[in-house]
């Protein structure tokens, strides 16, 4: 079960376990090693530096070291560039590294955090080194994504005072420390590592061990679907990204995320997560663990999903997309509801000629396109399917939703729309200042066909009682920078439509993934949303 830590269970007096000068509510965390200092390991030595306490980084040899604290310099400078740090306080924060290849540099620390890659083997050798070198009363702790806590515990003669302390990328920037604590843990011991990442700035949630925890158990599954959707050609990779920074008002596309994480890192995690729940939306898609083994990991190697290697910055070009004109006039079909009104009424601002007489020559039909209605029956009706696509707009996610300007439209394109179809409807929805995707004619179009499936995989987690709904949305909010969690999405949304949604994608595909849990039928049936009370009690 995740628990929110309350200032108030933070720091109680409580007993320290098997070792007599372990109390650790007695203990001040002043020292602490680093160990690995890849790009989160760099990041995570900064963030306890900043707050005053003193880090030894550990890398295996001084290239190793170099590098790492390379990165950690050049994000402090950076800080500098922006204002937001003086040059005297980069000097202090930087005085309290101390770079260091030895482990027996550890010998004095408080606390020493794991943060080396995904293998379990490594991670044993680390911490019998660790557990070794460091005093009896130290905490160790890992920055594992995924991998048992328990069984790294177990290997060690301290188990009872090894946790989890999990932290976002950026470290820096991201706000949420997962504490995982497991069976072997010692009263305190987590309650310790969360006033820690407190003093951070950081809002700690304990989290039970279990694959993933929960930000990782929700993040990789809607990750690897979005790399399967670029995969099978379902869409462009950067209509994916747009589609979810724009139509659902998170910070980052699933694609540009998979490249800041690394590829590698989150296939690690996606075998993890299969491992232990055996579900298909774990696979791997085959795409990342092709790129993953051509070396395209993402940002850190200059290639992953895009390209970084000329500016450090990702190269969104609308791949495959036709340049055009926007139409000059219109056939609007749809089914008289306010989203085609709305549209009639923007294109005759644009200076756009609007029929509805499917027998006018124009230079396109726009099929208004409604959630759950395919456009393909409407384009046939028209009798011009060619020149059909339909444009929706997958409002009422977050705001501003609608015809405003930027928000999102996906322009729908059938099985037997044209290419040209496809761009004028692009060039169209530019003319309206709308941001424009292209998305296939099947159930969720893009938006409901990324989102719906995260969104059943945070009913699941909460409906399996792992974490409330309040703390899934914690955890997504703070992990990783929705503006709004799953839950609130959701209720956004409304449970009935999400429902409905994956019903759809259920019954199209038959997979598993997209089965509505029982929980989310519950509430759609009594029509409450999950910020409201539970349906029943169970
Ligand atoms: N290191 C330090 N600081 C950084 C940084 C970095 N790598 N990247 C960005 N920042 C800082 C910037 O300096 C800036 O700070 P300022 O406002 O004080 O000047 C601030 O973050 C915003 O940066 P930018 O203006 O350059 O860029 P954006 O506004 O686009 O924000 C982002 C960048 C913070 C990365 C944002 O896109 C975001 O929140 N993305 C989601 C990231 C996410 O989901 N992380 C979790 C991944 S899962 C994970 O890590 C778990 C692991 O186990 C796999």
């Amino acid at each position: 079960m995740v628990t929110l830590l309350a200032g108030s269970r933070i720091g109680r007096v409580l007993p320290g376990g098997a070792c007599p000068d372990c109390n650790v509510a007695a203990m001040e965390i002043n020292d602490v090693a680093v160990v690995g200092l890849g790009t989160m390991g760099a990041g995570i030595a900064e963030v306890f530096a900043r707050a005053g306490i003193g880090v030894v980084a550990i890398e295996v040899d001084a290239a190793a070291l170099n590098r790492g604290v390379g990165i950690l310099d050049a994000s402090l400078s950076r800080a500098v560039s922006r204002g937001r740090l003086t040059a005297s306080e980069q000097a202090d924060i930087r005085s309290r590294v101390r770079p260091a290849t030895a482990f027996s540099e550890a010998a004095r620390v408080d606390l020493a955090i794991e943060v080396v890659p995904e293998q379990l083997q490594i991670k044993h050798q680390i911490f019998a080194e660790l557990d070794r070198v460091c005093s009896p009363a130290a905490i160790l702790a890992t920055n594992t994504s995924s991998l048992s806590v328990t069984a790294i515990a177990a290997a060690t003669r301290r188990p009872g005072r090894v946790v989890g302390m999990h932290f976002f990328n950026p470290a820096p920037v991201m706000r949420l420390v997962e504490v995982v604590s497991t069976v072997l843990s010692d009263d305190g011991v987590p309650e310790a590592v969360a006033e820690l990442a407190r003093r951070l700035g950081k809002t700690p949630v304990q989290v039970g061990d279990r694959a993933g925890f929960v930000a990782n158990a929700l993040l990789l599954p809607y990750l690897n679907h979005a790399v399967s959707l670029l995969d099978t050609g379902y869409a462009a990779a950067a209509d994916i990204d747009l589609a979810v920074t724009a139509g659902i008002g998170l910070p980052m596309g699933p694609l540009a995320l998979l490249d800041l994480i690394g590829l590698d890192t989150s296939l690690s995690i996606l075998e993890v997560l299969r491992g232990e729940f055996g579900l298909p939306r774990y696979i791997p898609a085959p795409l990342l663990r092709r790129l993953t083994a051509a070396g395209r990991t993402g940002r850190k190697s200059g290639r992953g999903i895009y390209d970084y290697a000329d500016n450090g910055t990702n190269d969104n070009h609308q791949d495959g997309n036709e340049a055009s004109t926007p139409p000059d006039t219109v056939t609007l079909i749809g089914s008289g509801d306010e989203a085609e009104a709305d549209l009639a009424t923007a294109m005759a601002s644009a200076g756009i000629n609007v029929t509805r007489n499917a027998a006018h020559p124009s230079d396109l039909v726009l099929i208004a396109a409604a959630a759950g209605r395919p456009v393909l029956p409407a384009a046939l009706a028209a009798g011009r399917p060619e020149q059909s696509v339909g444009l929706h707009l997958p409002g009422g996610l977050h705001e501003p939703g609608g015809l405003q300007a930027g928000s999102l439209a996906e322009i729908v394109q059938t099985s037997l729309s044209s290419s040209g179809a496809v761009a004028t409807g692009m060039a169209l929805a530019g003319r309206l200042g709308l941001t424009a995707v292209r998305a296939a004619d099947r159930p969720g179009f893009l938006v409901g066909a990324l989102l719906y499936p995260h969104l059943a995989d945070a009913v699941r987690m909460a409906q399996d009682g792992y974490a409330s709904p309040a703390d899934i949305d914690a955890a997504m909010t703070l992990g990783c920078g929705y503006p709004q969690g799953p839950f609130q999405l959701l209720d956004a949304a409304g449970p009935a439509a999400v429902l409905a949604g994956l019903e759809a994608m259920y019954d199209a595909y038959g997979y598993p993934a997209f089965a509505p849990p029982p929980l989310l039928a519950e509430h759609a049936a009594a029509g409450i949303p999950f910020g409201g009370r539970s349906p029943a009690a169970r």
